[in-house]
């Protein structure tokens, strides 16, 4: 090694001695907001991302997110630092520690800023980093989903979604309920709706055949036909039939093709299911749910919830008066107060049938009658315009409910509960379950799934059947409407829908 090189490594291990030294105590730029006066006029380290940095002739200031806030912290530097030209050159986006000093600037726009004493570049940036001071749009920023979590949007929301998934837990456990996993690889089809994605190790363009010339599953890897689940509910019930309340909280998967701002390919959803609970148990277990979930996101993430505010408020300044939705601190704390109403389909559709749109030919499909399902646009209607608040709507007409629903005395109706909330629509679906054999194994018959491919869940109703009942809330619906997000790809970090599987 040339001595000049020598001298350069020996300089690293130093800086990065002393580095590893500073990140042991790094400072939460939350931390400086929250608790400001504690910190005035003490020397701390921070770490982050330089989100602006101008510099004139003998001083600058940089701009630093480090991700736990959304205000920055502001840094200034002078030249008497010993980097002070590399400072000055540093990108929007490269990482950088810095110890300071906390000053009050009682007479600037911010309360306080740090004045640098060592300022290190972790790892610089170039002028092309995507994400420059300009607004950018939604759209642009799904096209770089690596990235934007590093705006102050994306941060809020990401951080609101931590909490709320942490008091899913909090809420099932201070109430008894088991967490249970359920598995991602499945051979049944619970809704099914047949919306699936195989799991094959075949080989696709030599796949084994049988003797009809179908593809021979039995040679696959697990010796039958298998897909990713697009519920855990059936190991849910066979769970509740043995510790009595649990829940699951896990990724699902729909091979639905809908290209819409609630529809995901691979969505997290929440599934209590309580043997010994009824319809209007499992009811009133949603509704106080749903409602501890938005008591939770107010009293634990007032900041990014007034922040995703600010942003809604801005963003809708373009839209007609009457398209407006309500602010979004009033409208969480409006589903807190009001009672969500519980209505019958069969009611539903009287309303929806005389309904104004549905006679001025403003649906897009009409509701001509009994027994048709209800698409988004009417489940908004009810909830928005109609009862103009939170509507749970039971007693559908079996036709268009999944197998296992509790066969009501009609013959007609299953003991369903959709969930309908505003912008969103149907947040929650579930039903109290046919909990007798007889009875399930006819409808199973009815529509076509075999016995023998479901014996381990008819188990359950030979060996100690009980009435029990459940329901599965969208974890992603459930954010769209506490953080006022407009699209369901900007509440997961990494969205996966029909022709989109990046990052
Ligand atoms: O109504 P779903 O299909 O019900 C079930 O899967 C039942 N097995 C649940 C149960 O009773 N345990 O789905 C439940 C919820 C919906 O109300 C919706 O919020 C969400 O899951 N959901 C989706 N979210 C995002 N993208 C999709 N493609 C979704 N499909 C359903
Ligand atoms: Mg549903």
């Amino acid at each position: 090694m040339r001595p000049a090189n020598r001298m350069r490594a020996g300089s690293d291990r130093a800086r990065r001695s002393v580095r590893i030294g500073k990140i042991m105590e790094l400072t939460d730029i939350r931390e400086l907001h929250r608790e400001k006066d504690v910190y005035i006029g003490k020397e701390i380290t921070v770490g982050g991302w330089v989100r602006n940095n101008r510099d004139s002739k003998n001083f600058g200031f940089l701009v630093i997110n480090d991700g736990t806030f959304f205000e920055p912290l502001q840094v200034v530097y002078g030249d008497g630092l010993e980097n002070f030209q590399e400072i000055c050159k540093i990108n929007v986006g490269a990482a950088v520690v810095i110890r300071g000093t906390i000053v009050a600037t009682p007479e600037a726009k911010q309360a306080f800023e740090m004045q640098a004493a060592e300022v290190i570049v972790e790892g610089p940036s170039t002028a092309d980093y995507p994400l420059q001071k300009k607004r950018h749009s939604f759209e642009y920023l799904r096209t770089i989903s690596h990235l934007r979590a590093r705006t102050n949007t994306f941060q809020a929301v990401f951080r609101v979604r931590s909490l709320i998934a942490y008091a899913i837990h909090t809420f099932f456990m201070e109430r008894g309920f088991v967490y249970v996993h359920t598995p991602l690889i499945t051979s049944s089809d619970c809704e099914g709706a047949g919306e699936m994605f195989r799991v094959t190790t075949l080989d696709p363009k030599n796949p084994p055949l049988t003797e009809e010339g179908e593809v021979d599953f039995r040679q696959d890897f697990f010796g039958k036909a298998t897909n990713l689940t697009v519920s855990g509910q059936l190991e849910g019930e066979l769970g509740a039939m043995a510790l009595g309340k649990i829940y699951t909280f896990g990724p699902t998967f729909r091979a639905e093709n809908s290209n819409t701002t609630r529809h995901l390919s691979e969505f997290w959803m929440i599934e209590p299911e309580a043997a010994f609970y009824d319809l209007d148990d499992n009811m009133d277990l949603a509704e106080d749910f749903l409602k501890y979930l938005i008591r939770y996101a107010l009293d634990n993430c007032m900041d990014d919830l007034k922040f995703l505010s600010a942003r809604q408020q801005e963003e809708e300044k373009n839209k007609k008066a009457e398209e407006r939705s309500m602010e979004l601190i009033e409208k969480l704390n409006f589903v807190l107060t009001h009672s969500f109403e519980r209505v019958t389909y069969t009611e539903a559709i009287e309303i929806l049938k005389n309904s104004k749109p549905n006679k001025n030919g403003k649906f897009q499909y009409p509701v001509d009658g009994w027994g048709v399902d209800l698409q988004s646009e009417h489940e908004r209607y009810l909830v928005e315009k109609h009862f103009k608040k939170p509507v749970i709507l039971t007693g559908y007409p079996k036709e268009i409910k999944a197998f296992y629903m509790k066969q009501n005395p009609d013959g007609k109706t299953v003991a369903a509960m959709d969930v309908l909330f505003p912008q969103i629509g149907e947040i929650i679906g579930g039903s109290q379950r046919e909990e007798n054999y007889d009875k399930l194994v006819a409808r199973m018959n009815e529509v076509g799934i075999s016995e023998e491919s479901m014996s381990y869940y008819l188990d359950t109703r030979r060996f100690g059947s009980a009435v029990h009942s459940g329901f599965g809330l969208g974890f992603e619906r459930l954010l769209l409407f506490v953080t006022g997000m407009g699209n369901i790809r900007d509440v997961i970090p990494f969205p996966r829908t029909p022709k989109n599987a990046e990052f």
